[in-house]
């Protein structure tokens, strides 16, 4: 049983610009077992052994993984963990099993997913999403007490992919209607589709694990690849609901799935040569040691999200109840554990202190509690040895003059991290550098606009980053130096993904290929064109396989 007391990290906070007094504890209490609402409770620990290989489920005998959520309970004895379940730690053999299962059905092309008419591809993606919708209530559950995300959270992070997977469907009708003619140039007669790649490795991260692999994992099958995927390292008992609504709606051998540690299952598939694809979002570290992985890399096409340290840079005319409104929701929604959360904040110094004053009272007001609780909005936290990460990066900037500005900021109850106000954080200073992932809001005063200019210039990431200014001269200003070291400029806003159906993307480590509704078609596939010369003999031939239906690609049929 895991019993522990509060915490409280040294700090060197001393009250400065008008701040209140620490407080000694985190404002956070966890419940008794019985204080659970009936309706979020767990019926029972799960016992996942099964696999999903070849359009059948394997059963696996052998050693499990324990999955624990960051909710812990209070019992008289102090703090337990909640176990979960338990999942398979499948080596090398079975995900081989998986990805030749991949490889067959994709059968260099020839499969009958590959082949087949789009429209029909397009029948077994919204037979999948019916039955994907119909796991909404047990999925949800488990996106809480695996990750922590709260309810209203969870439920955005199901429905927006419900609605991804949709709008895909649509895109797809769409790219295909304009494919579904001839074009003559110069004398040829074309017609140019969009062909899959092959197979493809589909592993999305943590902080979304269910939209964030849906979004590779979707587009990758509707255009004809088969896929392999692995479930985040957090996050994978949700997957189980969805187990039988892969095996019902695709044909057997499209969609597998291999569980277990990265390392031991990931890279020797990659070793084989035989993945076309790569999609996968987390560590740039982890990105680079799987292409390195892949025999002929010049065959290989990533799709990778990486690492940001998306900064907000607060002009001297900003609105500051409009910026601290954006930069509390950019730094912690879910606790900050978002790509493009922002990690660390520029503030003219001129107004350094008032933004300070409102952010403190901003987040002093933020809800904390369990991830069912109403209008909650921090949570526990799910990786283990999260507080202690950042305890230390709030201790080495301390040590280097900087100070916990918020009362509660940096303590910490066993799982939970309260959000933790940083300021002057400077150069030199691990939280300038690091992606804190977490609720740690660095604040970093300027004097000159070359300093976050500097910054961003300097960074090895290059994701996105918000401007608050009311001069339209001074964010035009911005605007065209910026725009080139980072995909997305924000003004006034925070930043993040959405719409989906914009691009999503970054320069530098932060990302390779384009996602959005429409770019993820083009990055799971290649055009392909079936061309001939223009003459009788050739339209004839043309014209007898399209008004017979003879092809499935050489088609004008359109979708309606
Ligand atoms: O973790 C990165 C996510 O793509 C962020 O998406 O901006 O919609 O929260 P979001």
């Amino acid at each position: 049983m895991l019993v522990e007391a509060d915490a409280r990290l040294p700090t060197a906070h001393n009250g400065e610009i008008g701040m209140p007094a620490l407080s000694e504890q985190t404002p956070l209490v966890f419940p008794r077992a019985d204080e659970i609402p009936e309706a979020h409770r767990l019926p029972a620990p799960i016992d996942q052994t099964e696999y999903l290989v070849n359009g059948t489920f394997r059963h696996w005998s052998g050693p499990m993984g324990e999955a624990f959520s960051p909710v812990r309970l209070r019992t008289p004895g102090g703090l337990a963990p909640v176990r979960l379940g338990r999942y398979p730690l499948l080596t090398e053999a079975e995900a081989m099993t998986a990805l030749n299962a991949a490889v067959a059905a994709y059968a260099h092309g020839r499969g009958r997913w590959p082949t087949m008419s789009v429209a029909e591809r397009i029948g077994h993606v919204e037979e999948f999403l019916r039955r994907f919708k119909d796991c909404r209530t047990e999925v949800v559950r488990l996106l809480m007490w695996e990750v922590g995300k709260s309810l209203a959270d969870s439920e955005k992070e199901f429905d927006r992919t419900a609605v991804y997977i949709e709008d895909t469907i649509e895109a797809l009708k769409d790219l295909d209607r304009a494919s579904s003619r001839l074009d003559i140039r110069e004398g040829i007669i074309g017609q140019i589709r969009r062909g899959p790649l092959g197979v493809a490795l589909c592993m999305g991260p943590f902080n979304y694990p269910l939209n964030e692999t849906f979004t590779t994992l979707i587009p990758a099958l509707i255009m004809g690849n088969t896929v392999v995927f692995k479930p985040p390292r957090l996050g994978i008992l949700l997957y189980r609901p969805l187990l039988a609504a892969f095996r019902d709606a695709f044909p057997p051998g499209v969609v597998n799935t291999v569980f277990g540690e990265g390392r031991k299952v990931v890279g020797p598939l990659m070793a084989t040569g035989k993945i076309d694809v790569l999609a996968f979002i987390g560590s740039s570290q982890a990105a680079d040691a799987l292409k390195k992985q892949h025999p002929a890399p010049h065959r290989l096409r990533c799709v990778l999200g990486m690492g940001a340290k998306n900064p907000a840079i607060v002009l001297a005319d900003a609105d500051l109840e409009l910026a601290v409104r954006e930069c509390v929701l950019g730094s912690l929604s879910f606790n900050g554990q978002r790509c493009t959360a922002l990690k660390i904040i520029f503030v003219h110094r001129d107004i350094a202190e008032r933004f300070l004053e409102k952010m403190t009272a901003a987040i002093n007001a933020l809800p904390c509690g369990m991830p069912w609780e109403s209008g909650v909005f921090t949570t526990p936290l799910p990786e283990s040895g999260k507080p202690e990460y950042l305890a230390g990066l709030l201790e080495d900037a301390l040590k280097q003059g900087a100070r916990i500005i918020n009362p509660a900021g940096g303590t910490v109850n066993s799982s939970f991290f309260s959000p933790a106000l940083v300021y002057p954080v400077a150069a030199g200073m691990r939280l300038y550098d690091e992606e804190q992932f977490g609720p740690v809001v660095p604040v970093v005063p300027f004097d000159d606009i070359e300093t976050p200019i500097r910054y961003v210039v300097e960074s090895n990431f290059g994701q996105q980053l918000s401007i608050f200014s009311s001069s339209a001269d001074a964010t035009a200003a911005l605007i065209d130096p910026l725009v080139n070291q980072v995909c997305r400029v924000n003004l006034n806003s925070q930043c993040q993904r959405g719409p989906d159906t914009f691009p999503f993307t970054g320069r530098k480590g932060s990302a390779e290929g384009t996602l959005s509704v429409s770019d993820a078609l083009r990055v799971f596939s290649i055009r392909t064109l079936v061309a001939a010369k223009e003459v009788e003999q050739n339209k004839e031939l043309i014209r007898q396989i399209t008004r017979e239906r003879k092809s499935n690609f050489l088609s004008t049929d359109f979708i309606l």
